[in-house]
């Protein structure tokens, strides 16, 4: 019988960074990120019983031959997850809601968006409820930031004592006792480069293990996540932007104190915060950044400051934006199934 499931899965920004990992793709602290709403991945899966795995994949409409090993490793790793990977001629079909010239990257959605729509097809065999924590397994083992991309708002990654439910397995939403301004949080992201990463965060995790701050960032990370946690619950945003730029700020430190040593900050990555912190200086607002494993700047407000922040943004940042180009995204509600 012929099966297809089809999700849009979101991409997300941390907050309290995943940087390091052990085992079987498990991380080395716990991550906390905002899932988000217009950085998608769009995925359909059709299966059909085959004698053997075979897979046919096309990216925004055009086959793309080159992707498949990066599918066929990700298969291999969930096969003990899906027990239909063996028999079946798979069909994916896959876009992205933002240009690839933007260097974002999408492994995050589009694996997370994988992993729904193989869970969906299992249960639509089964006849049996989605498995939300096997979903978040399975988009782990595709890429570690992607297990958190499968819950509305906020997802929490990796064994902490302060949340009950947690696991170094997969992901967990964090819904209770989260203050509503945090539903209403934007990430603006402007990117000052698309130019391919010269260190990717695969290899850049690797080399967390001979950093000589290791032990001391991992201790760190997994009290910024008690900390944010009453932050989340006191809804006070200064706190909250002054941890997640302490967050970003020492990513790329760890970056930079890595043997060998690298930088993915740009020229006008600095610029543009130096520019924040100088308006949030004059004006109080509570504007504040974030980076991921890259140049590009996301910048994380409440909505109830929209107007000036955007009017900031486009009288002093885009001039630092070489394609004048900025992702305007905002807190969401993770995927959503098309068919
Ligand atoms: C800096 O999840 O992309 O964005 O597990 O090797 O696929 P792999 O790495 P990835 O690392 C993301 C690192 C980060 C921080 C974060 O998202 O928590």
């Amino acid at each position: 019988m012929k099966f297809s499931a089809q999700y849009t899965c979101p991409s997300n920004i941390a907050i309290v960074k995943y940087w390091g990992k052990y085992g079987n793709q498990l991380p080395k602290n716990t991550s906390i990120s905002f899932t988000l709403t217009n950085a998608v991945s769009n995925t359909k899966i059709t299966i059909e019983p085959s004698e053997s795995r075979s897979i046919k994949f096309s990216f925004e409409g055009k086959e793309k031959e080159s992707f498949l090993p990066k599918i066929e490793n990700f298969f291999n790793k969930i096969s003990g997850h899906i027990d239909f990977l063996n028999n079946h001629h798979f069909i994916i079909e896959s876009s992205n809601s933002f240009p690839h010239s933007s260097g974002i990257a999408s492994s995050a959605s589009g694996m997370a968006a994988m992993a729904m729509c193989l869970c969906d097809i299992e249960s639509q065999m089964k006849g049996t409820p989605i498995d939300m924590n096997k979903a978040s397994v399975m988009a782990r083992l595709g890429s570690g930031s992607a297990c958190r991309s499968l819950f509305p708002k906020l997802a929490l990654w990796g064994n902490h004592p302060d949340y009950m439910k947690s696991s170094n397995e997969y992901a967990v939403p964090v819904s209770n006792d989260v203050h509503s301004v945090f539903d209403t949080y934007h990430d603006d992201i402007l990117i000052v480069s698309s130019n391919e990463k010269s260190v990717s965060s695969t290899a850049g995790h690797a080399l967390m293990d001979g950093n000589p701050y290791a032990e001391a960032r991992y201790e760190q990370a997994n009290n910024h996540i008690s900390k944010l946690k009453g932050i989340l619950k006191n809804g006070d945003v200064h706190e909250f932007g002054v941890l997640a730029e302490l967050e970003a700020m020492t990513l790329h430190a760890l970056m930079m104190c890595s043997q060998p040593s690298y930088v993915l900050l740009e020229p006008n990555t600095l610029k543009v915060i130096s520019a924040i912190r100088s308006f949030r200086e004059d004006t109080k607002l509570p504007i504040y950044f974030t980076l991921d494993a890259g140049p590009n700047i996301h910048i994380l407000y409440p909505d109830n400051i929209a107007l000036q922040v955007q009017d900031f943004i486009n009288k002093d940042l885009m001039i630092y934006s070489p394609q004048q180009l900025i992702i305007q995204d905002k807190v969401g509600m993770g995927p959503q199934k098309i068919g």
